[in-house]
């Protein structure tokens, strides 16, 4: 087999160069390769220095991931960087594209290092559940500091070149399209410099002091993850014990994490959100449709919302309501909150109006006729829904592709209602849909393959992450939440309170229990059809104006400021309920608040995967991470399953009277799991 490592000379400088496409992954092959460069660098006395570059779109982004669990192949990562930086000829990471995890670790065992402006650099570890363990958490903190280090290891997200030059990570930016020129440049100008600055010879003092405060700032967000804690207390060595020791305890820690639940659990969904991409039986290259201009129908908070993520990546919308005030009060949401990121330094102050710019807002629907994509984010009615696409119909351009946000609706059934069905589909997004990540791709029973590829494509332009659903009511997320938020609220009836199953979804990880839930979302939502019913307790807090958050009442009492605090009228309401159904009462503890809430939902989930409404188990935990905030670190819902031993899963489900989907039950018999 050929090495993905080429070597060549330029005068008495070595290049290596990495070919292993499609990131330059460091596989087993890549270290094999650098190891014997770095060898004929040693031994060669005709070379001066050494430069390590890539082909391709990237610079080395990271340990090879797919060879984590396997026996490993001499050298290891740590060996291998350790190898170059002992070199006595001065040592050059020439970067491009991303040098992540690993790669960063190559770049940081290189005596200098040189990058193109448009190049990333970061320690991205801690987002699959590991932290780095090539010496990264040793050797960053002595050439960046450790704020810099804490920053880049423990949150994961990489810097720019810009930044990594400010902070010492990096020595010397190239020019766009001379990398390799400049990097051998810069070997040549470095070559008789002695002694080399190796980061690992450098000593390091700081404020002990900052781990701490790095740790309580943090604390929200590193609630539940184990990885963090760790990659802070692995950094903390580097100030108070030699390198060596420090590298050998951040080995052990990348060595336990590396064993972890959560580390599996991170990295399936690092694989699951790239699997989601792939659409069962349409070929990756496809012809897409072109979309260049976008039009939305409603400028209510969906429809904003949805407008917004075109908006933000540069396409042009059109956006159509009914009545001038809505359309006027719609918009300007859309500038305020574009005011808000900038305010927040998200966005840059410019970017404002550029992206209200590309908004053409109109109450004629006719000029929705030059639209690629129509997005309807209307009044959730199915009569209502099918006048509006009856209207799109005779307006719409051949071709142009009509999309339902509708939430639960038959996509087929408002399909059938026109004379092009292959150009209808459903795109459902999540609220607030400029923030949310996840989109619904809902694929109708005559939705057309380049329609569905044309839309997942874009799904990725607009930085969503899709998932293909089939059509069934609520689709994958919201058809999985029913049986949770029924089963809530049955507990209510048997004796919980609504703070206790809250807790429990929380200590879970959950960012919000089903309670907290439905106050944001709007106790209201489904009520105003019948105002004079009350037959349930969300009727009745309905009916007494507790709406939720955004009347300060709902299952809690809120303060001007949102902070809910238990309401003694909601146990009233509550305690009434149960007298007037005669409910028997018990003791409702954690371990019953999980098996009657969680157990259902990946009952329900064996259900759509078994009717083909989900393509794989994997998309239906990226729908529920990605859309309702399942804590990643137990790699959603079906992925739990797993973790949890599906026959347990069964036995709950069976305990509390449960029907368990067949499915379920076959792979709990066979002992297998819903991902492999
Ligand atoms: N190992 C193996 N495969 C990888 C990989 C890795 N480190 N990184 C990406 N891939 C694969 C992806 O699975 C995908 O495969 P597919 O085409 O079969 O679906 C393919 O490469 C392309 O990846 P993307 O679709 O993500 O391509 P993008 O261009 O959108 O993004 C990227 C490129 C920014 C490099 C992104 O892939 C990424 O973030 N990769 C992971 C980086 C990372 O986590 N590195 C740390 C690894 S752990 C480590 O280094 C441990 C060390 O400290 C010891």
């Amino acid at each position: 087999m050929t090495s993905p490592i080429t070597s060549s000379r330029q005068g008495d400088i070595l290049i290596l160069t990495s070919d292993n496409p499609p990131v330059n992954a460091l596989g087993a092959a890549v270290r094999q390769g650098l190891q014997a460069g770095i060898e004929e660098a040693r031994t060669d006395d005709s070379i001066e220095a050494v430069v390590i570059a890539c082909a391709g779109k990237t610079f080395f982004a990271g340990a090879d991931i797919t060879e984590f669990g396997k026996p490993m192949q001499e050298p290891s990562l740590p060996l291998l960087v350790d190898a170059i930086e002992a070199l006595d000829k001065p040592v050059i990471a020439a970067i491009h594209g991303t040098a992540l995890g690993g790669g960063c670790e190559v770049a940081l065992a290189c005596h200098y290092r040189i990058a193109v402006p448009s190049a990333k650099l970061g320690l991205p570890e801690v987002k699959l559940g590991i932290l780095p363990g090539a010496g990264g958490t040793q050797r960053l903190p002595r050439v960046a500091g450790v704020e810099f280090a804490l920053e880049l290891a423990a949150k994961g997200d990489p810097v720019s070149a810009a930044k990594a030059k400010d902070a010492g990570l990096v020595d010397r930016l190239a020019g766009e399209d001379s990398l390799l020129a400049d990097a051998v440049a810069y070997a040549q100008e470095v070559a008789a410099a002695r002694p080399l600055p190796r980061a690992s010879a450098k000593t390091l003092t700081a404020d002990p002091s900052v781990f701490e405060a790095f740790r309580n700032t943090n604390a929200k967000r590193f609630r539940g993850f184990e990885a963090p804690a760790e990659i802070i207390s692995v950094i903390e060595n580097s100030i108070n014990k030699p390198f060596a020791e420090g590298a050998a305890l951040e080995r052990q820690g990348f060595m336990k994490l590396i064993m972890s639940v959560q580390s599996a659990a991170q990295r399936h969904i690092f694989f699951a959100e790239r699997k989601a991409s792939k659409i069962d039986g349409i070929a990756e290259d496809i012809a897409l449709r072109p979309i260049n201009r976008v039009g939305v129908i409603g400028a209510g908070t969906m429809g904003g919302g949805i407008s917004m993520n075109f908006l933000s990546a540069g396409i042009p919308v059109t956006i159509v309501e009914m009545q001038q005030e809505a359309l006027d009060r719609g918009t300007g949401v859309m500038r305020k909150n574009y005011e808000g990121s900038a305010a927040k330094g998200r966005i840059k102050p410019e970017q404002v109006d550029q992206a209200m710019g590309l908004l053409k807002p109109t109450l004629a629907l006719e000029d929705l006729a030059d639209c690629d994509l129509i997005i309807e984010a209307v009044y959730e009615s199915m009569d209502v829904k099918k006048e509006v696409f009856g209207k799109l119909d005779k307006i719409a351009k051949p071709g142009a592709i009509l999309a339902s946000n509708t939430s639960y609706l038959d996509i087929d059934e408002i399909a059938a209602s026109i004379s092009r069905p292959q150009d209808v589909l459903g795109l459902h997004f999540f609220s607030p849909a400029n923030v949310m990540k996840l989109l619904e791709i809902v694929r109708g029973e005559k939705t057309a393959d380049d329609v569905l590829a044309t839309a997942m494509a874009l799904s990725k332009k607009i930085k969503k992450v899709a998932v293909i659903a089939g059509v069934c009511h609520g689709f994958i997320g919201n058809r999985m939440l029913m049986p949770r938020q029924i089963e809530a609220m049955k507990l209510l009836m048997e004796g919980a309170t609504p703070e206790q199953i809250d807790r429990v979804h929380v200590e879970f990880g959950m960012p919000m229990g089903p309670f907290q839930m439905s106050d944001l979302a709007g106790v209201d939502i489904g009520w105003h059809r019948d105002p004079t019913r009350i037959e349930s307790i969300r009727d009745a807090l309905a009916a007494e104006g507790r709406w939720g958050q955004k009347k300060g009442a709902g299952f809690y009492d809120y303060d001007e400021k949102r902070n809910p605090s238990n309401s003694p009228r909601v146990a009233e309401i509550i305690e009434d309920f149960r007298k007037q159904t005669g409910t028997p009462q018990h003791e409702v503890t954690s371990e019953e608040i999980i098996e009657r809430t969680l157990y259902p939902m990946v009952n329900e989930g064996a259900l759509i995967l078994a009717a083909g409404k989900a393509q794989r188990a994997s998309d239906i935990d990226v729908v529920w991470i990605y859309g309702y905030g399942w804590p990643v670190y137990r790699g959603g819902p079906m992925f739990w399953a797993d973790t949890e031993g599906l026959a347990k899963i069964v036995a709950g489900l069976e305990k509390h009277g449960f029907e368990v989907a067949p499915l379920l039950r076959e792979k709990a018999e066979k002992g297998e799991k819903f991902n492999k």
